[in-house]
């Protein structure tokens, strides 16, 4: 049976500019190709978990233009259970627009329209439907009072959670320290635990104050450095996986998704980091925020290639 993942998180639609450099202030400077796609941290997961198999549900909000009905859609093409995405009356959606150089480095401003309404009770009106998940999906372009709901729901159901926590936000230790899987880049894990985290023995010190506190694997992610996994049973790595970067926007979230689907799955974290590394590296080889990520199919291959 396919695994099955909730996704309590943003939906946004990329307004993505291809830069040959950022415009200094007051400059104006002609780029040279742009394109719309969908997005969001939440909705990325969300589709490259769903890409890979997994049955996904979304609790989100859209706003009142025809960016909602664009990521409706989008959701519905990939088998995506829209019920608990909900349309906020008078609102725009959520948009990003970014930029992205030569060198694939990507600047994303987040306008949350829409999202900045998702509300606890909206949690409570999916539970039926969250109720029966190998595992939620969160991150922090919501409201944090809403991420902080779903943890203690899924805590108190034993229901599994990874909480990607970025942008980086102020959030209550003592709500985050019940997820299972945390994953932070170095600023945001300073920003959580108040400690300085400037290389990887601070970083190992930070994500281990998580672990005593109970989070059960605080997995650091260090871009093309790859990844620290920091557990009660030790430390290990998560090797990065080399590519020519074409267009880095997404690789983030291409890593959580399908890290959250290869880990319903199997239950091994180790596996799942892996191979949830490999996902990522792929879709920065791409352009665009999920028209990177490959299928079950197109990833089975990249596998074999590979050996
Ligand atoms: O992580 C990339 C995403 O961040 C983009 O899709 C954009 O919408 C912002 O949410």
């Amino acid at each position: 049976m396919a695994p099955r993942i909730a996704v309590v998180g943003s939906t946004n639609v990329d307004l993505i500019t291809y830069v040959t450099r950022m415009p200094a202030p007051g400059e104006t400077l002609e780029a040279p190709d742009f394109r719309i796609g969908c997005g969001g941290k939440g909705a990325n997961q969300a589709v490259a978990a769903a890409r890979l198999g997994a049955e996904v549900v979304m609790v989100s909000k859209v706003g009142d233009d025809a960016f909602a009905d664009t990521s409706l859609a989008n959701f519905r093409r990939f088998g995506i259970d829209t019920a608990h995405v909900g349309r906020v009356p008078g609102v725009s959606s959520g948009v990003a627009p970014i930029f992205v150089e030569p060198s694939g480095e990507n600047s994303i401003l987040i306008v949350k329209g829409a999202n900045a309404h998702l509300s606890p009770a909206d949690v409570d009106a999916a539970a039926d439907d969250l109720a029966g998940c190998d595992l939620i999906l969160l991150q922090l372009e919501v409201p944090v009072e809403t991420v902080h709901h779903t943890i203690e729901f899924a805590r108190a159901r034993g229901i599994a959670t990874v909480l990607n926590p970025a942008p980086a936000a102020p959030l209550d230790l003592d709500v985050v320290t019940k997820v299972t899987f945390l994953t932070p880049n170095q600023t945001e894990l300073a920003l959580l635990t108040g400690l300085p985290v400037t290389n990887e023995d601070e970083a190992i010190a930070a994500a281990r104050t998580l672990v005593e506190k109970g989070i059960r694997c605080v997995v650091v992610t260090l871009g093309a450095a790859g990844a620290l996994v920091v557990e009660a049973s030790g430390v290990s790595r998560v090797a990065p996986v080399k590519v020519t970067p074409k267009d880095t926007t997404g690789a983030g979230d291409a890593f959580i998704g399908s890290f959250a689907r290869f880990w319903a799955e199997s239950r091994d974290i180790a596996a799942a980091l892996a191979d949830a590394a490999l996902y990522a590296a792929d879709s920065v080889t791409k352009p665009g925020t999920q028209t990177s990520y490959a299928s079950a199919e197109e990833f089975a291959a990249l596998k074999a290639r590979r050996g």
